[in-house]
């Protein structure tokens, strides 16, 4: 498999919003970057696949559930890289369109059902699948990890090459979704303390983001709680943020990460924690493809 040479360009646009009292934004748009590979999801791949194409796989095989956007851009890349993919899913088969679009893509799906999926952590979990499919390499749920995160540092780049269109010489942070939490420490990485990055957390705190993340990188960046009671918990609030937004500005949010870190930060804005001035890049991390299985 492989060489991957695609580096996509995801385009930094302001975002002119009326709640920002003075707050500075622009949103580099991932979700632009591809219409079938979105969001941060290429960028937490790129390492993985250089990994798997040096031990000489033929593909990958990974985790994630019924609408995963980490799935779905996998599944769109061994199709469109010619490499074969295989996904484990959480629960039980169930017709998506996520999982119709996985299926459309050649990859081969085993359903794990929701005791299976829990136990994806343990240290024999991978062993029956090492033996089925010796021929791919295991990729952690979200496509996380080091190389996930390792990934992502080239987006610091993207930013600072188009800050001039924005008029900026420089920014102050970052802010973005945390799921596992992977985007941000590649992020924070590469900034090395230079800026902050704020993690927009769209699970609850027992998840185990924190010491994910600390894993992964030494300070940088901060964690908030953006989780609304509860991952893919949705809200009228939000449901009301998210149209306003899209009819005010245009941008495309959902409702299980975008829309809630978007939301956090403007909450955080009228908490008065966000100083006027300051300058702030949200990452809008992609995901539109999982809009399809809540709005349906
Ligand atoms: C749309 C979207 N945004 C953000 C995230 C969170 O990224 P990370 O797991 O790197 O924190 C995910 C997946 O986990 C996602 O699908």
């Amino acid at each position: 498999m492989g060489p991957f040479d695609w580096l996509p360009h995801a385009p930094l646009e302001p975002l002119p919003l009326d709640w920002l009292k003075g707050v500075e934004l622009a949103v580099l748009r991932l979700d632009r970057i591809d219409p079938l590979i979105s969001g941060n999801k290429w960028f937490k791949l790129t390492e993985h696949l250089a990994l798997a194409q040096q031990a000489g796989a033929a593909g990958i095989i990974s985790l994630g559930g019924a609408h995963s956007n980490h799935l779905h851009a996998l599944a769109a890349a061994g199709k469109r890289f010619g490499f074969q993919t295989v996904g484990l899913l959480r629960g039980h088969q169930q017709d998506t369109p996520t999982v119709e679009d996985l299926n459309a893509f050649g990859m081969h799906l085993h359903w794990l059902g929701y005791g299976g999926y829990r136990a994806r952590h343990a240290p024999e979990f991978w062993a029956p699948w090492r033996e089925l499919y010796p021929q791919l390499n295991p990729v952690p749920e979200g496509g996380g990890g080091m190389a996930g995160a390792r990934g992502c540092a080239v987006l610091v780049e993207q930013v600072r090459g188009q800050l001039s269109n924005l008029g900026w010489a420089d920014y102050d942070g970052w802010w973005l979704a945390a799921g596992t939490g992977t985007t941000l420490a590649g992020l924070a990485l590469a900034e090395a303390g230079a800026r902050v990055v704020y993690g927009a957390l769209a699970v609850p705190d027992d998840h185990g983001v924190a010491q994910n993340v600390s894993a992964l990188v030494h300070g940088g960046y901060v964690l908030l709680d953006a989780s609304r009671g509860g991952f893919a918990k949705v809200d009228p609030v939000l449901r009301d943020f998210i149209d306003t937004t899209e009819q005010a500005c245009g941008l495309p949010l959902e409702s299980l990460y975008t829309g809630k870190a978007l939301l956090a930060l403007k909450q955080q804005i009228e908490a008065g924690r966000i100083a006027p001035g300051t300058r702030l890049v949200f990452v809008h991390t992609g995901g539109l493809q999982g809009r399809r299985g809540f709005t349906a």
